[in-house]
């Protein structure tokens, strides 16, 4: 997909026969989003040339960009684009949609659309070719008046690859000195049943190491959560797991995205990371939140008391932690905690970074003044929460530069068009294609790292992935891009 158009869109190619409309679209979209007028001529009539077929070729088009227009589904027409009056038509019916609509323009000169006429099987009479190169003429000035999103010119040979805009690069908060290193962090939040899950997890953070994540997190639940999975699907015990992939890996940063501070004393909490931090050379980061699924906590005899208590938990889990990991065994009186001793062995190797999970504002304040990070979706409202966030930690007398702006991204990555829109159809459920496509940036790993390297001018530093239907170390394989989108 050529990163300059819109998607969804509605594009209609405006071209002579032989100015390379087809092959255009064919390099860039699925067969199904292409409504292409000679193959409908095929499909009513006895082939692509069969002019004979044209009305009733025409009226399926119509139908057919109709029904994908009122779908939000990127819809391609491939046809002449010479008739005024038709263009509008679609043009409304995208407007009517609420989707972008561009004019794609084959500007291939006349000499090249005849030299490739002539090689054809059946080639267009000249005399007709000689009418669509004037009548293309007249029609580019048109398009410019006739309110279209973006007028797009092609030029005659340029390949689909040689339009692939390279991602942006990241700009880098300087001097950040944390073991939470600025990057991609690979989030797991679904484990396999049918394979031995050791085995499974060193595949798969080898293959994270291999294409440059700058670590793995994993969510902290006690039952697979409904977002993501079945009750029964394995949900293995964070801490624990953490440490076997200590052993399997030597660069990745290793840490929870989020440990609710309802499931753990927080001290229990402290012990591990520490351990975690021996046991992996520096390279543990704790998340933490208040919990919010009661379910888990009810089947596991946990309490779950309302929101202000659990925020309530969340300072006190987050100076607790501090104080075991700082120097030496003194005695600590806090804000809100007070312990005779800190005796914290093995120590932690560097510092630990903190990362509350969670966009609430008291949350966020929490995070501000006594974590390193926050965490909070990629969508539009996390990105203003990161703001408020970022401003939070000024007026905590912090700079910026020390903290950690995350966010939690969920997208849906295909290897191409086409996998992916298979992957949407897998997984939507009864959510509209369009609408789920669009919630999750379905697209390939490319497209998704462009995207996500934009987030860094929102000031975000890390962001977590998880890329909705990750299987295995195939599927991280295929996620380069994306791992390596901040660097
Ligand atoms: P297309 O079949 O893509 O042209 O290319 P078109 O605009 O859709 O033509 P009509 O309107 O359906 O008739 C025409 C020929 O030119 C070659 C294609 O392989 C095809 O044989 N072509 C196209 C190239 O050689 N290079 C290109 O960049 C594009
Ligand atoms: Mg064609």
């Amino acid at each position: 997909m050529s990163a300059d158009l819109p998607d969804p869109a509605l594009v209609v190619l405006v071209g002579p026969s032989g100015s390379g409309k087809s092959t255009w679209a064919q390099g860039r979209y699925r067969a199904a989003e292409i409504v292409s007028s000679d193959a409908l001529r095929s499909v009513v009539g006895s082939g692509e040339h069969d002019l004979d077929a044209s009305v009733e070729a025409f009226a399926l088009l119509e139908q057919i960009v109709a029904a994908r227009l009122r779908r939000r589904l990127t819809t391609v027409i491939d046809t002449l684009g010479s008739d005024a009056s038709r263009r509008l038509g679609w043009l409304a019916s995208a407007r009517e949609a609420g989707l972008p609509a561009v004019a794609v323009v084959l500007d291939t000169p006349a000499a090249v659309c005849r030299e490739r006429n002539a090689a054809r099987d059946r080639p267009v009479p000249a005399s007709v070719l000689a009418g669509q190169l004037s009548a293309h003429a007249a029609t580019r000035p048109q398009l410019d008046e006739e309110g279209w999103d973006a007028v797009v010119d092609m030029a005659a040979d340029v390949t689909s690859e040689a339009r692939v805009v390279a991602a942006p690069r990241a700009a880098r908060a300087p001097g950040a000195e944390s073991t939470l290193r600025d990057g991609v962090v690979l989030q797991l939040s679904r484990f396999p049943a049918e394979v031995d899950l050791l085995p499974w997890l060193r595949e798969v953070a080898g293959a994270a190491e291999e294409v440059g994540f700058a670590g793995i997190a994993l969510m902290d639940h006690l039952i697979q959560i409904p977002q993501v999975g079945r009750a029964w699907d394995p949900m293995p015990e964070p801490w624990v797991t953490l440490g076997a992939l200590a052993a399997s890996t030597t660069r990745l940063q290793l840490g929870t995205l989020v440990s609710p501070v309802t499931f753990r004393s927080p001290g229990i909490t402290a012990k591990a990371a520490a351990t975690l931090s021996t046991l992996s050379g520096g390279r543990a980061f704790v998340g933490v939140g208040a919990g919010w699924w009661e379910r888990e906590h009810a089947a596991y005899g946990l309490e779950f008391p309302p929101a202000a208590t659990r925020l309530d938990a969340l300072e006190r889990a987050i100076e607790t932690m501090k104080a075991l990991w700082s120097p030496g065994t003194k005695p600590y009186a806090g804000q809100h905690v007070s312990l005779p001793e800190t005796t914290c062995y093995p120590r932690p190797v560097g510092e630990i970074p903190v990362v509350v999970g969670g966009g609430g504002a008291r949350t966020l304040r929490i995070a501000a003044r006594l974590g390193d990070g926050c965490n909070v979706p990629s969508d539009d409202a996390g990105l203003e929460k990161v703001a408020i966030y970022l401003e939070l930690v000024g007026a905590a007398g912090r700079r910026v530069e020390d903290v950690h702006a995350t966010v939690l991204d969920l997208p849906l990555v295909g290897r191409d068009r086409d996998d992916t829109w298979r992957r949407v159809e897998a997984l939507r459920r009864r959510t509209a294609a369009a609408t789920f496509a669009a919630r999750h940036h379905a697209g390939t790993a490319r497209e998704h790292a462009e995207r996500l390297a934009g987030l860094a001018r929102h000031g975000v530093s890390t962001v977590f992935v998880s890329p909705l239907d990750l299987a295995g170390a195939d599927d991280v394989h295929a996620l380069g891009p994306i791992a390596t989108a901040l660097r």
